[in-house]
């Protein structure tokens, strides 16, 4: 199938994903869509037996170009309903394993799209089993998000990722003060990677873009768990010997 195929969302959706006043946003939202993939399939993160995780995947900018792409399933989700209503219009009836979903979720963009949602960020559980996803997204999500609320995000996506699973996500720094400008939020790098360290996840800076900085985390297996699996291994063996199978 042929991405571009798929119409564009309306001009005021590609505004608010793209940001500013672009007098090109189409080849923006195009340029940026294209880039976020390219990452992806560079970190194998898309593979034919991935379940797949967009968090505030807005209205399709990076599922646009993963529909042409072998995944297991794809899952965005975000708090403004148009944009997933949008999505459920144009996407998911071309590619029925990708399902979009629309949670009320408070956040500051709603002073820009009237979106103004009913439950605190740092309160939503994510409404998936734990362990459910092998690969997650968060494209210029952090950027909009207080540490307070991308911390419990973390935590979420901890328990919803697969040990062995990957994030990309990007974040805005500040060499100064953190501080906010508008809908955006700049970290203090420090007390970002600190976060991410806490929440359990490796952490490794892949680049900067257009002050985006990406980064993919990984879940390792926890110490517990690795001693759990120690205990498995040793009773395997066990049976191996009992079993005569060398
Ligand atoms: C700059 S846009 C990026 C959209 C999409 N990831 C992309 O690359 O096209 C930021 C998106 O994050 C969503 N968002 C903001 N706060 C959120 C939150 N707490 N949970 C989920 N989505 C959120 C917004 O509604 C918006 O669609």
């Amino acid at each position: 199938m042929d991405d571009e195929k798929i119409p564009f969302p309306p001009e005021d959706f590609m505004r608010l994903v793209c940001g500013g006043n672009d007098p090109n946003v189409a080849e923006h939202f195009i340029w940026a869509g294209k880039l976020v993939t390219a990452m992806l399939r560079d970190e194998k993160m898309i593979l034919p037996d991935t379940c797949f995780l967009d968090v505030g995947c807005g209205c399709g900018r990076v599922a646009r170009y993963l529909m042409n792409m072998p995944l297991q399933s794809y899952t965005g989700f975000d708090r403004h309903s148009g944009m997933i209503q949008w999505c459920r219009q144009e996407i998911t009836p071309l590619a029925p394993h990708f399902i979009f979903h629309c949670f009320e979720i408070k956040s500051v963009y709603s002073q820009t799209d009237g979106e103004y949602g009913k439950i605190e960020a740092d309160d939503f559980c994510f409404p998936f089993a734990d362990n459910s996803f092998d690969a997650a997204l968060l494209a210029s999500v952090f950027t909009h998000m207080p540490l307070k609320e991308s911390a419990h995000y973390l935590y979420e996506l901890y328990r919803v990722v697969k040990p062995g699973g990957k994030i990309l996500l990007s974040v805005f720094f500040s060499d100064r003060e953190p501080y906010r400008e508008n809908a955006n939020f700049y970290y203090d790098s420090k007390e970002f990677l600190k976060m991410v360290g806490a929440s359990g996840f490796d952490y490794r800076f892949r680049e900067t873009l257009y002050q985006h900085n990406w980064y993919i985390l990984s879940k390792q297996i926890k110490p517990f768990e690795k001693y759990h699996y120690y205990i498995l291994a040793q009773d395997l063996r066990a049976y191996c010997r009992k079993q005569d199978f060398g």
